[in-house]
Protein backbone atom coordinates (compact mmCIF):
# COMPACT_ATOMS: atom_id res chain seq x y z
CA UNK A 1 0.00 0.00 0.00
CA UNK A 2 0.97 3.38 -0.63
CA UNK A 3 -0.45 7.09 -0.14
CA UNK A 4 -4.06 6.03 -0.07
CA UNK A 5 -3.17 3.72 2.58
CA UNK A 6 -3.92 6.82 5.24
CA UNK A 7 -7.16 6.79 3.37
CA UNK A 8 -7.80 3.60 3.66
CA UNK A 9 -7.37 3.86 7.19
CA UNK A 10 -9.51 6.64 7.98
CA UNK A 11 -12.40 5.57 6.01
CA UNK A 12 -12.00 2.17 8.09
CA UNK A 13 -12.64 4.15 11.05
CA UNK A 14 -15.54 6.11 9.57
CA UNK A 15 -17.11 2.63 9.64
CA UNK A 16 -15.85 1.34 12.54
CA UNK A 17 -18.82 0.64 15.45
CA UNK A 18 -18.94 3.98 17.65
CA UNK A 19 -16.84 5.66 15.47
CA UNK A 20 -19.44 8.32 14.48
CA UNK A 21 -19.95 10.05 11.10
CA UNK A 22 -16.87 12.28 10.79
CA UNK A 23 -13.42 11.80 11.85
CA UNK A 24 -11.12 14.74 11.72
CA UNK A 25 -7.76 13.20 9.83
CA UNK A 26 -6.45 10.71 12.16
CA UNK A 27 -2.59 11.30 11.93
CA UNK A 28 -3.04 15.33 13.03
CA UNK A 29 -6.33 14.85 15.14
CA UNK A 30 -5.40 15.98 18.98
CA UNK A 31 -7.36 14.12 21.86
CA UNK A 32 -9.53 17.14 22.17
CA UNK A 33 -9.97 17.81 18.56
CA UNK A 34 -11.36 14.00 18.14
CA UNK A 35 -13.83 14.63 21.02
CA UNK A 36 -15.36 17.54 20.04
CA UNK A 37 -15.88 17.53 16.10
CA UNK A 38 -17.57 14.30 16.30
CA UNK A 39 -21.19 13.53 16.78
CA UNK A 40 -22.12 11.65 19.94
CA UNK A 41 -21.44 8.26 18.90
CA UNK A 42 -25.11 7.49 20.95
CA UNK A 43 -26.61 9.56 18.09
CA UNK A 44 -24.85 8.66 14.45
CA UNK A 45 -27.20 10.80 12.09
CA UNK A 46 -29.72 11.61 14.56
CA UNK A 47 -31.49 13.64 12.23
CA UNK A 48 -31.59 11.92 8.80
CA UNK A 49 -33.49 9.12 10.66
CA UNK A 50 -36.37 10.79 12.65
CA UNK A 51 -39.54 10.53 11.14
CA UNK A 52 -41.32 13.73 10.24
CA UNK A 53 -43.04 15.61 13.01
CA UNK A 54 -46.24 15.22 12.17
CA UNK A 55 -46.01 11.34 13.10
CA UNK A 56 -43.64 10.96 15.79
CA UNK A 57 -41.07 13.29 17.22
CA UNK A 58 -39.03 10.57 18.03
CA UNK A 59 -36.17 8.37 16.25
CA UNK A 60 -37.57 5.05 14.72
CA UNK A 61 -35.18 2.78 15.53
CA UNK A 62 -36.45 -0.25 13.80
CA UNK A 63 -36.37 1.76 10.62
CA UNK A 64 -32.95 3.04 11.25
CA UNK A 65 -31.80 -0.14 11.18
CA UNK A 66 -32.79 -1.32 8.05
CA UNK A 67 -32.13 1.34 6.15
CA UNK A 68 -28.35 1.20 7.49
CA UNK A 69 -28.94 -2.84 6.99
CA UNK A 70 -30.58 -2.27 3.16
CA UNK A 71 -27.54 0.09 2.67
CA UNK A 72 -25.02 -2.80 2.81
CA UNK A 73 -27.27 -5.21 0.97
CA UNK A 74 -27.59 -2.58 -1.96
CA UNK A 75 -23.19 -2.54 -1.61
CA UNK A 76 -23.17 -5.88 -1.91
CA UNK A 77 -21.08 -5.88 1.42
CA UNK A 78 -23.78 -7.45 3.35
CA UNK A 79 -22.49 -10.34 5.64
CA UNK A 80 -24.14 -13.62 5.64
CA UNK A 81 -21.88 -16.03 7.93
CA UNK A 82 -21.57 -19.49 6.83
CA UNK A 83 -23.52 -21.98 9.12
CA UNK A 84 -20.62 -24.34 9.59
CA UNK A 85 -20.34 -27.68 11.57
CA UNK A 86 -16.61 -28.54 12.07
CA UNK A 87 -15.79 -32.28 12.25
CA UNK A 88 -14.00 -33.55 15.21
CA UNK A 89 -10.61 -34.79 13.26
CA UNK A 90 -11.46 -34.32 9.86
CA UNK A 91 -10.20 -30.98 8.94
CA UNK A 92 -10.75 -29.42 7.03
CA UNK A 93 -14.36 -30.77 6.13
CA UNK A 94 -17.33 -29.74 7.72
CA UNK A 95 -20.78 -29.30 7.19
CA UNK A 96 -22.58 -26.85 5.86
CA UNK A 97 -26.22 -26.07 6.56
CA UNK A 98 -28.68 -23.60 4.36
CA UNK A 99 -32.34 -23.40 4.78
CA UNK A 100 -33.27 -27.34 4.47
CA UNK A 101 -29.92 -28.38 2.79
CA UNK A 102 -27.19 -29.71 3.95
CA UNK A 103 -23.60 -31.05 2.69
CA UNK A 104 -20.43 -31.23 2.95
CA UNK A 105 -17.57 -28.76 2.53
CA UNK A 106 -14.13 -28.33 2.29
CA UNK A 107 -13.12 -25.01 4.08
CA UNK A 108 -10.29 -22.84 2.67
CA UNK A 109 -10.53 -19.73 4.29
CA UNK A 110 -9.67 -21.00 8.14
CA UNK A 111 -7.63 -19.39 10.16
CA UNK A 112 -7.21 -22.82 12.09
CA UNK A 113 -4.03 -22.34 10.14
CA UNK A 114 -3.07 -25.53 11.09
CA UNK A 115 -5.69 -27.76 11.95
CA UNK A 116 -4.58 -27.43 15.93
CA UNK A 117 -8.31 -27.38 17.05
CA UNK A 118 -8.65 -30.69 16.17
CA UNK A 119 -5.41 -31.81 16.88
CA UNK A 120 -5.44 -34.58 19.60
CA UNK A 121 -3.02 -33.51 22.25
CA UNK A 122 -5.01 -30.29 22.04
CA UNK A 123 -8.62 -32.36 22.83
CA UNK A 124 -7.03 -34.38 25.02
CA UNK A 125 -5.72 -31.30 27.37
CA UNK A 126 -9.10 -29.64 27.19
CA UNK A 127 -11.34 -33.21 28.28
CA UNK A 128 -8.47 -33.59 30.82
CA UNK A 129 -8.88 -29.97 32.05
CA UNK A 130 -12.73 -30.03 31.93
CA UNK A 131 -13.16 -32.99 33.77
CA UNK A 132 -10.62 -31.99 36.85
CA UNK A 133 -12.02 -28.50 36.88
CA UNK A 134 -15.68 -28.10 35.00
CA UNK A 135 -16.73 -25.09 32.90
CA UNK A 136 -15.76 -21.92 33.74
CA UNK A 137 -13.15 -20.13 35.76
CA UNK A 138 -15.83 -18.42 38.17
CA UNK A 139 -14.65 -14.82 38.24
CA UNK A 140 -12.41 -12.66 36.66
CA UNK A 141 -8.62 -13.06 37.42
CA UNK A 142 -8.44 -11.18 40.26
CA UNK A 143 -11.68 -12.68 42.03
CA UNK A 144 -11.08 -15.92 42.37
CA UNK A 145 -10.82 -16.45 38.31
CA UNK A 146 -7.17 -17.29 38.55
CA UNK A 147 -6.19 -21.31 37.82
CA UNK A 148 -3.15 -22.97 37.64
CA UNK A 149 -4.26 -23.77 33.87
CA UNK A 150 -3.68 -19.73 33.46
CA UNK A 151 -0.44 -19.89 35.05
CA UNK A 152 0.55 -22.32 33.64
CA UNK A 153 -0.23 -20.83 29.69
CA UNK A 154 1.29 -17.49 30.97
CA UNK A 155 4.49 -18.85 31.45
CA UNK A 156 4.24 -21.09 28.17
CA UNK A 157 3.91 -17.99 26.23
CA UNK A 158 6.77 -16.32 28.17
CA UNK A 159 9.25 -18.85 27.37
CA UNK A 160 7.52 -19.04 23.60
CA UNK A 161 8.69 -15.44 23.22
CA UNK A 162 11.43 -15.66 24.99
CA UNK A 163 10.30 -12.68 27.26
CA UNK A 164 10.32 -12.37 31.23
CA UNK A 165 6.21 -12.84 31.18
CA UNK A 166 3.02 -12.69 30.05
CA UNK A 167 -0.83 -11.90 30.40
CA UNK A 168 -3.91 -13.37 29.15
CA UNK A 169 -6.72 -11.71 27.61
CA UNK A 170 -10.45 -13.09 26.45
CA UNK A 171 -9.19 -12.54 22.88
CA UNK A 172 -6.34 -11.33 20.16
CA UNK A 173 -8.89 -7.94 19.50
CA UNK A 174 -9.49 -7.58 23.49
CA UNK A 175 -5.25 -7.60 24.05
CA UNK A 176 -4.70 -4.95 21.47
CA UNK A 177 -7.75 -3.28 22.46
CA UNK A 178 -6.82 -3.22 26.34
CA UNK A 179 -3.04 -2.76 25.75
CA UNK A 180 -2.81 -0.25 23.60
CA UNK A 181 -4.88 1.61 25.33
CA UNK A 182 -3.91 1.43 28.18
CA UNK A 183 -0.10 2.10 27.53
CA UNK A 184 -1.28 5.43 25.41
CA UNK A 185 -3.54 6.77 28.30
CA UNK A 186 -1.53 5.80 31.28
CA UNK A 187 1.88 6.95 30.50
CA UNK A 188 1.18 11.02 30.34
CA UNK A 189 1.96 12.71 26.70
CA UNK A 190 2.69 9.54 24.65
CA UNK A 191 2.01 9.62 21.14
CA UNK A 192 1.47 6.44 19.50
CA UNK A 193 2.63 5.93 15.78
CA UNK A 194 0.00 3.57 13.82
CA UNK A 195 0.69 1.61 10.72
CA UNK A 196 -1.89 2.53 8.25
CA UNK A 197 -3.05 -0.88 7.95
CA UNK A 198 -2.92 -1.83 11.14
CA UNK A 199 -6.01 -3.89 12.32
CA UNK A 200 -9.20 -2.87 13.16
CA UNK A 201 -8.60 -4.24 17.29
CA UNK A 202 -5.45 -1.93 17.73
CA UNK A 203 -7.16 1.06 16.12
CA UNK A 204 -9.78 1.03 18.58
CA UNK A 205 -7.46 0.17 21.13
CA UNK A 206 -5.67 3.43 20.02
CA UNK A 207 -8.57 5.64 19.84
CA UNK A 208 -10.08 5.04 23.21
CA UNK A 209 -6.56 5.65 24.45
CA UNK A 210 -7.31 9.25 23.36
CA UNK A 211 -3.38 9.66 22.62
CA UNK A 212 -2.33 11.61 20.18
CA UNK A 213 -1.55 9.34 16.88
CA UNK A 214 0.37 9.52 13.86
CA UNK A 215 -1.06 6.95 11.42
CA UNK A 216 2.44 6.60 9.16
CA UNK A 217 2.56 5.04 5.69
CA UNK A 218 2.12 1.11 5.76
CA UNK A 219 5.75 -0.47 6.13
CA UNK A 220 7.12 2.87 5.50
CA UNK A 221 10.20 2.73 7.26
CA UNK A 222 11.14 6.69 6.20
CA UNK A 223 7.45 8.08 6.45
CA UNK A 224 7.88 6.72 10.52
CA UNK A 225 11.29 7.75 10.75
CA UNK A 226 10.23 11.62 9.72
CA UNK A 227 7.72 11.63 12.13
CA UNK A 228 9.68 10.45 14.91
CA UNK A 229 12.42 12.79 14.36
CA UNK A 230 9.78 15.53 14.59
CA UNK A 231 8.83 14.70 18.04
CA UNK A 232 10.21 16.62 20.96
CA UNK A 233 13.03 13.78 22.08
CA UNK A 234 11.37 13.46 25.52
CA UNK A 235 8.39 12.74 24.18
CA UNK A 236 6.84 9.04 25.51
CA UNK A 237 6.43 7.09 21.87
CA UNK A 238 4.90 4.10 21.27
CA UNK A 239 5.48 2.60 17.52
CA UNK A 240 2.54 -0.41 16.52
CA UNK A 241 2.77 -2.27 14.14
CA UNK A 242 2.11 -5.77 12.56
CA UNK A 243 4.30 -8.40 11.34
CA UNK A 244 1.70 -10.62 8.83
CA UNK A 245 -1.05 -8.19 7.91
CA UNK A 246 -3.84 -10.38 7.48
CA UNK A 247 -5.60 -9.48 4.73
CA UNK A 248 -2.59 -8.53 2.20
CA UNK A 249 -0.46 -11.25 3.66
CA UNK A 250 2.88 -8.84 3.67
CA UNK A 251 5.36 -9.09 6.43
CA UNK A 252 6.42 -5.71 8.10
CA UNK A 253 9.83 -4.65 8.37
CA UNK A 254 10.91 -5.28 11.89
CA UNK A 255 14.31 -4.92 12.52
CA UNK A 256 14.04 -1.55 10.85
CA UNK A 257 10.99 -0.34 12.49
CA UNK A 258 12.98 -1.41 16.12
CA UNK A 259 16.35 0.43 14.68
CA UNK A 260 14.42 3.52 14.19
CA UNK A 261 12.31 3.01 16.96
CA UNK A 262 15.36 2.86 19.31
CA UNK A 263 16.71 5.53 17.56
CA UNK A 264 14.04 7.87 18.85
CA UNK A 265 13.55 6.44 21.85
CA UNK A 266 9.95 4.76 21.40
CA UNK A 267 8.47 1.66 22.52
CA UNK A 268 7.43 -1.05 19.90
CA UNK A 269 4.66 -3.01 20.07
CA UNK A 270 3.88 -6.09 17.45
CA UNK A 271 1.04 -7.89 16.62
CA UNK A 272 1.80 -11.41 15.83
CA UNK A 273 -1.89 -12.43 15.45
CA UNK A 274 -1.37 -14.08 12.09
CA UNK A 275 2.38 -15.46 12.89
CA UNK A 276 2.28 -17.01 16.13
CA UNK A 277 2.29 -21.23 15.58
CA UNK A 278 3.59 -20.13 12.15
CA UNK A 279 7.16 -18.90 12.10
CA UNK A 280 10.32 -19.38 13.70
CA UNK A 281 11.93 -22.56 15.04
CA UNK A 282 9.82 -22.84 17.59
CA UNK A 283 6.18 -20.88 16.20
CA UNK A 284 7.38 -17.73 18.09
CA UNK A 285 6.02 -15.77 15.16
CA UNK A 286 7.94 -13.40 12.53
CA UNK A 287 10.27 -11.97 15.43
CA UNK A 288 11.50 -15.26 16.11
CA UNK A 289 12.55 -16.53 12.83
CA UNK A 290 14.41 -13.27 12.22
CA UNK A 291 15.70 -13.46 16.12
CA UNK A 292 14.55 -9.88 16.86
CA UNK A 293 11.87 -10.90 20.04
CA UNK A 294 14.46 -8.85 22.46
CA UNK A 295 14.07 -5.85 20.61
CA UNK A 296 10.26 -5.50 20.95
CA UNK A 297 8.64 -3.63 24.06
CA UNK A 298 5.37 -6.38 23.78
CA UNK A 299 4.41 -8.65 21.56
CA UNK A 300 0.69 -9.65 20.83
CA UNK A 301 -0.82 -12.90 20.02
CA UNK A 302 -3.99 -14.65 19.80
CA UNK A 303 -4.88 -18.57 20.53
CA UNK A 304 -7.52 -18.18 18.09
CA UNK A 305 -5.74 -18.79 14.80
CA UNK A 306 -2.45 -21.44 14.47
CA UNK A 307 -2.93 -22.37 18.25
CA UNK A 308 -6.41 -23.87 17.07
CA UNK A 309 -8.62 -22.32 20.69
CA UNK A 310 -9.50 -18.94 21.21
CA UNK A 311 -7.80 -15.89 23.92
CA UNK A 312 -5.07 -13.41 23.30
CA UNK A 313 -2.43 -12.21 24.82
CA UNK A 314 1.08 -9.59 25.37
CA UNK A 315 4.61 -10.75 25.91
CA UNK A 316 7.43 -8.44 27.57
CA UNK A 317 8.87 -7.74 30.44
CA UNK A 318 7.78 -8.19 34.10
CA UNK A 319 6.97 -4.89 34.90
CA UNK A 320 5.33 -3.88 31.66
CA UNK A 321 2.69 -6.91 31.80
CA UNK A 322 2.42 -5.78 35.30
CA UNK A 323 1.79 -2.27 34.56
CA UNK A 324 -1.20 -3.51 32.01
CA UNK A 325 -2.52 -6.29 34.36
CA UNK A 326 -2.48 -3.77 37.41
CA UNK A 327 -4.32 -0.93 34.89
CA UNK A 328 -6.03 -2.44 31.36
CA UNK A 329 -9.95 -2.29 32.68
CA UNK A 330 -10.41 -4.96 29.42
CA UNK A 331 -8.14 -7.33 31.46
CA UNK A 332 -9.56 -6.50 34.90
CA UNK A 333 -13.22 -6.56 34.83
CA UNK A 334 -14.11 -9.30 32.63
CA UNK A 335 -13.64 -13.09 33.50
CA UNK A 336 -11.16 -15.34 32.87
CA UNK A 337 -10.99 -17.59 30.24
CA UNK A 338 -11.81 -21.44 30.69
CA UNK A 339 -9.50 -23.09 32.64
CA UNK A 340 -9.61 -26.03 30.15
CA UNK A 341 -9.32 -23.20 27.12
CA UNK A 342 -6.20 -22.35 29.11
CA UNK A 343 -4.99 -25.72 28.91
CA UNK A 344 -5.75 -26.29 25.79
CA UNK A 345 -3.62 -23.37 24.31
CA UNK A 346 -0.86 -24.35 26.39
CA UNK A 347 -1.00 -28.27 24.66
CA UNK A 348 -1.32 -26.44 21.19
CA UNK A 349 2.11 -24.41 21.77
CA UNK A 350 3.78 -27.09 23.62
CA UNK A 351 2.97 -29.39 20.62
CA UNK A 352 3.92 -26.39 17.80
CA UNK A 353 7.29 -25.13 20.22
CA UNK A 354 8.54 -29.28 19.57
CA UNK A 355 6.93 -30.39 16.13
CA UNK A 356 7.76 -28.00 12.97
CA UNK A 357 6.44 -30.90 10.55
CA UNK A 358 2.40 -28.87 10.45
CA UNK A 359 4.80 -25.63 9.66
CA UNK A 360 6.46 -27.14 6.90
CA UNK A 361 3.01 -28.99 5.60
CA UNK A 362 1.39 -25.68 5.59
CA UNK A 363 4.28 -23.99 3.60
CA UNK A 364 4.31 -27.10 1.25
CA UNK A 365 1.12 -26.75 0.36
CA UNK A 366 0.91 -22.65 0.53
CA UNK A 367 3.36 -22.87 -2.59
CA UNK A 368 1.77 -25.99 -4.63
CA UNK A 369 -1.52 -23.63 -4.67
CA UNK A 370 0.51 -20.56 -5.45
CA UNK A 371 1.93 -22.17 -8.26
CA UNK A 372 -1.55 -24.13 -9.44
CA UNK A 373 -3.28 -20.89 -9.08
CA UNK A 374 -1.12 -18.93 -11.01
CA UNK A 375 -0.53 -21.65 -14.04
CA UNK A 376 -4.37 -21.61 -13.98
CA UNK A 377 -4.01 -18.02 -14.36
CA UNK A 378 -6.12 -16.98 -11.51
CA UNK A 379 -4.95 -13.53 -9.75
CA UNK A 380 -3.67 -13.64 -6.50
CA UNK A 381 -1.34 -10.67 -4.60
CA UNK A 382 1.83 -11.30 -4.08
CA UNK A 383 3.49 -11.77 -0.31
CA UNK A 384 5.88 -13.88 1.59
CA UNK A 385 3.39 -15.56 3.89
CA UNK A 386 0.62 -18.70 4.18
CA UNK A 387 -1.99 -16.16 3.30
CA UNK A 388 -3.52 -16.35 -0.52
CA UNK A 389 -5.59 -13.57 -1.68
CA UNK A 390 -7.51 -14.20 -4.87
CA UNK A 391 -8.13 -10.75 -6.34
CA UNK A 392 -11.66 -10.05 -7.55
CA UNK A 393 -11.71 -6.11 -7.11
CA UNK A 394 -15.82 -5.46 -6.90
CA UNK A 395 -17.92 -6.78 -4.07
CA UNK A 396 -20.67 -8.24 -5.83
CA UNK A 397 -18.89 -10.78 -8.27
CA UNK A 398 -17.00 -11.82 -4.95
CA UNK A 399 -19.83 -12.40 -3.16
CA UNK A 400 -21.33 -14.23 -6.61
CA UNK A 401 -17.84 -16.59 -7.20
CA UNK A 402 -18.12 -17.07 -3.08
CA UNK A 403 -21.66 -18.18 -3.76
CA UNK A 404 -21.19 -20.70 -6.36
CA UNK A 405 -17.72 -21.94 -5.26
CA UNK A 406 -19.71 -23.46 -1.94
CA UNK A 407 -23.01 -24.18 -4.01
CA UNK A 408 -21.46 -25.73 -7.38
CA UNK A 409 -18.44 -27.22 -5.77
CA UNK A 410 -18.75 -27.56 -2.18
CA UNK A 411 -15.73 -25.44 -1.10
CA UNK A 412 -15.92 -22.65 1.33
CA UNK A 413 -13.95 -19.72 0.75
CA UNK A 414 -15.79 -16.03 2.37
CA UNK A 415 -15.93 -13.15 0.32
CA UNK A 416 -13.60 -10.17 2.15
CA UNK A 417 -14.98 -6.68 0.93
CA UNK A 418 -15.26 -3.30 2.27
CA UNK A 419 -14.12 -2.22 5.01
CA UNK A 420 -12.20 -4.84 6.16
CA UNK A 421 -9.92 -4.32 2.12
CA UNK A 422 -10.26 -1.15 0.86
CA UNK A 423 -12.69 -0.40 -1.94
CA UNK A 424 -12.02 -2.01 -5.50
CA UNK A 425 -9.58 -4.85 -3.94
CA UNK A 426 -12.51 -7.44 -2.99
CA UNK A 427 -11.25 -10.37 -2.57
CA UNK A 428 -11.10 -13.90 -1.33
CA UNK A 429 -8.61 -15.26 1.03
CA UNK A 430 -7.44 -18.66 0.83
CA UNK A 431 -5.65 -20.30 3.79
CA UNK A 432 -4.34 -23.75 2.82
CA UNK A 433 -3.37 -25.83 5.65
CA UNK A 434 -1.22 -28.61 5.85
CA UNK A 435 -4.61 -31.05 6.45
CA UNK A 436 -5.57 -30.18 2.74
CA UNK A 437 -5.02 -32.97 0.03
CA UNK A 438 -3.46 -33.13 -3.60
CA UNK A 439 -7.28 -34.05 -4.34
CA UNK A 440 -8.48 -30.64 -2.10
CA UNK A 441 -6.32 -28.43 -4.56
CA UNK A 442 -7.14 -30.16 -7.56
CA UNK A 443 -10.57 -29.51 -6.99
CA UNK A 444 -9.75 -26.26 -5.36
CA UNK A 445 -8.45 -25.03 -8.64
CA UNK A 446 -10.48 -26.67 -11.12
CA UNK A 447 -13.65 -25.09 -9.38
CA UNK A 448 -12.12 -21.53 -9.45
CA UNK A 449 -11.29 -22.35 -13.08
CA UNK A 450 -14.90 -22.55 -13.99
CA UNK A 451 -15.88 -19.97 -11.80
CA UNK A 452 -13.69 -17.48 -13.33
CA UNK A 453 -14.09 -18.88 -16.72
CA UNK A 454 -18.10 -18.69 -16.39
CA UNK A 455 -18.02 -15.24 -14.25
CA UNK A 456 -15.97 -13.89 -17.25
CA UNK A 457 -12.99 -12.90 -15.37
CA UNK A 458 -9.95 -14.25 -17.50
CA UNK A 459 -11.73 -11.22 -20.02
CA UNK A 460 -11.72 -8.12 -17.24
CA UNK A 461 -7.79 -8.50 -16.81
C1 LIG B 1 -4.06 -8.52 13.02
C2 LIG B 1 -5.09 -9.00 13.98
N1 LIG B 1 -4.94 -8.69 15.28
C3 LIG B 1 -5.85 -9.10 16.19
C4 LIG B 1 -6.94 -9.85 15.81
C5 LIG B 1 -7.93 -10.29 16.85
O1 LIG B 1 -7.61 -11.60 17.26
P1 LIG B 1 -8.76 -12.54 17.86
O2 LIG B 1 -9.45 -13.16 16.68
O3 LIG B 1 -8.03 -13.52 18.72
O4 LIG B 1 -9.68 -11.66 18.63
C6 LIG B 1 -7.14 -10.21 14.48
C7 LIG B 1 -8.30 -11.03 14.09
O5 LIG B 1 -8.51 -11.44 12.99
C8 LIG B 1 -6.18 -9.77 13.53
O6 LIG B 1 -6.33 -10.04 12.25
Amino acid sequence: MTDDSETHLETHLRDMPHAGGEMPPHDTATAASRTSSRPSPQHPERMTFRKPPETSPFLDYEDYFRSKLDGLKSEGRYRVFANLERHRGAFPHATHRKGDSERKVTVWCSNDYLGMGQHPAVLEAMHGALDRSGAGAGGTRNIAGTTNDHVLLERELADLHDKEAALLFTSGYVSNWATLSTLASQIPGCVILSDAGNHASMIEGIRHSRAPVQVFRHNDVDDLERRLAALDPRTPKLVAFESVYSMDGDIGPIEAICDVADAYGAMTYLDEVHAVGLYGPRGGGIADREGLSHRLTVIEGTLGKAFGVVGGYIAGSHAMCDFVRSFASGFIFTTALPPFVAAGAAASIRHLKASAAERQGQQANVAKVRARLAKAGIPMMENQSHIVPVMVGDPVSCKRISDRLMDEHDIYVQPINYPTVPRGTERLRITPTPMHTDADIDHLVAALQAVWQDEGMFNRR
